[in-house]
């Protein structure tokens, strides 16, 4: 039986040989190799500012204490994510305040945000989901009209733009997961980018316990004493997960190539099935195509799982809803019914292979299995 896995990574030998160069050096933490893949993370991103750090959620996390958000706030954002997302607020005491999302994208449905707006609104996390940027000129009007920041997460977005205008340049900040099957990846690992210096200042500091000098400082200079203005965490990112992510990054436009065109031919053999969907790709924006998702009939939709599996397909969920999950319900009594877009996306959809290294032989053989499955 053929076995197809659900991710591969793009490590290569080049990446693997400049980790054994920080291996081979004195200096693991956060020192040159993370400078340099901050500062080309920023060039990419066409921003001023990238601080790597551990994870998506740690830097989500960072932005949202950074940016001044606390206890008793409220934070609008989508149930259709990762619970990291989520999460996030609740790690700074304030309360997540989720709207429903847009049938056509799965993104949340910026038309929704003044009903949940209240004297405690003090920010938005939007998501672009599997890749797909969410309305950020829209959001910008009106948290520029409600005065509120911004914080986007693009843990799968890092090659997205809409209008020609990347992540992080209508935010106050945006966050990026390096995580084992992101688009790029170090294992675990993260980044903000925002355009502030300030907020980048602080940012810094706060990733590393509050400290106003970095390892890095204290042994390439000559000893000074430190002091910690602020409470930081310890989420800073290391040099070999540094070192990891340069090669990648040098690449990723080629990588993007390859998922694209995966993605154009599962898109179109997909078509012609009855009873199944894929969430549009809207005319104005580039995809990151980071998750290629189909969505089924719900009752159908577990017995696919299984079969697909059984056949050897790597598959995954993503995602069912957040405000379902057994936290969500028991702490703010969400139900069944609150959000029924992303519920109905929750029960439907499937995820399919997607990387770079994915064969065209192996796309078909996932088409050919989904197709009989479905009509079985
Ligand atoms: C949409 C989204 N947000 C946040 C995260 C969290 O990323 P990390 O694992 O780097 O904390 C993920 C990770 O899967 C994600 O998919």
């Amino acid at each position: 039986m053929k076995k197809i896995e659900f991710f591969h990574h793009n490590i290569d030998r080049e990446d693997r040989a400049r980790v054994s160069e920080v291996l081979q050096s004195i200096f693991l933490t956060t020192g040159s190799y993370v400078q340099e893949f901050e500062a080309k993370f920023s060039e990419y991103l066409r921003l001023n500012n990238t601080i790597g750090v551990t994870s998506c959620t740690a830097g989500l996390h960072l932005s949202l204490i950074a940016l001044g958000i606390g206890p008793g706030d409220e934070v609008i954002t989508t149930p259709m994510s990762f619970c990291a997302t989520a999460n996030a607020i609740l790690h700074i005491g304030a309360k997540p305040i989720f709207i429903d999302v847009e049938e056509e994208t799965g993104n949340l449905n910026a038309e929704l945000i003044e009903s949940a707006l209240s004297k405690r609104t003090r920010a938005i996390i939007p998501v672009h989901l599997y890749g797909q940027m969410c309305d950020m000129k829209t959001l910008r009007l009106l948290a520029n009209r409600y005065k509120l920041k911004i914080v986007e997460d693009a843990a799968h977005a890092i090659e997205a733009t809409r209008n020609g205008i990347p992540v992080g340049h209508l935010a106050d900040t945006a966050c990026f997961s390096f995580y084992a099957t992101k688009n790029i990846t170090s294992g675990e690992g993260g980044a903000v980018s925002t355009n502030s210096s300030r907020t980048a200042a602080l940012l810094r500091m706060l990733r590393l316990h509050g400290i106003d000098r970095s390892a890095a400082d204290r042994y390439t200079k000559r000893y000074k004493h430190w002091d910690m203005p602020v409470l930081g965490w310890k989420y800073n990112m290391d040099n070999i997960q540094g070192a990891l992510l340069l090669g990648q990054l040098k690449r990723i436009e080629s990588l993007w190539k390859k998922r694209d065109t995966l993605w154009r031919f599962y898109e179109e053999e997909l078509r012609s099935v009855s009873g199944v969907r894929v969430l549009k790709t809207l005319p104005e924006l580039r995809h990151a195509r980071h998750l290629f998702t189909v969505l089924v009939p719900p009752a159908k939709r577990d017995a696919l799982l299984r079969t697909l599996q059984n056949k050897g397909v790597g598959v995954a969920v993503n995602y069912r809803p957040i405000h379902l999950l057994r936290f969500y319900r028991k702490t703010f009594g969400h139900k069944s019914g609150d959000y029924p877009v992303a519920e109905d996306i929750g029960r439907r959809t499937i995820s399919l292979p997607l990387y770079p290294s994915l064969r065209i032989t192996e796309a078909k053989y996932v088409i050919r299995v989904f197709k009989e499955s479905i009509a079985a």
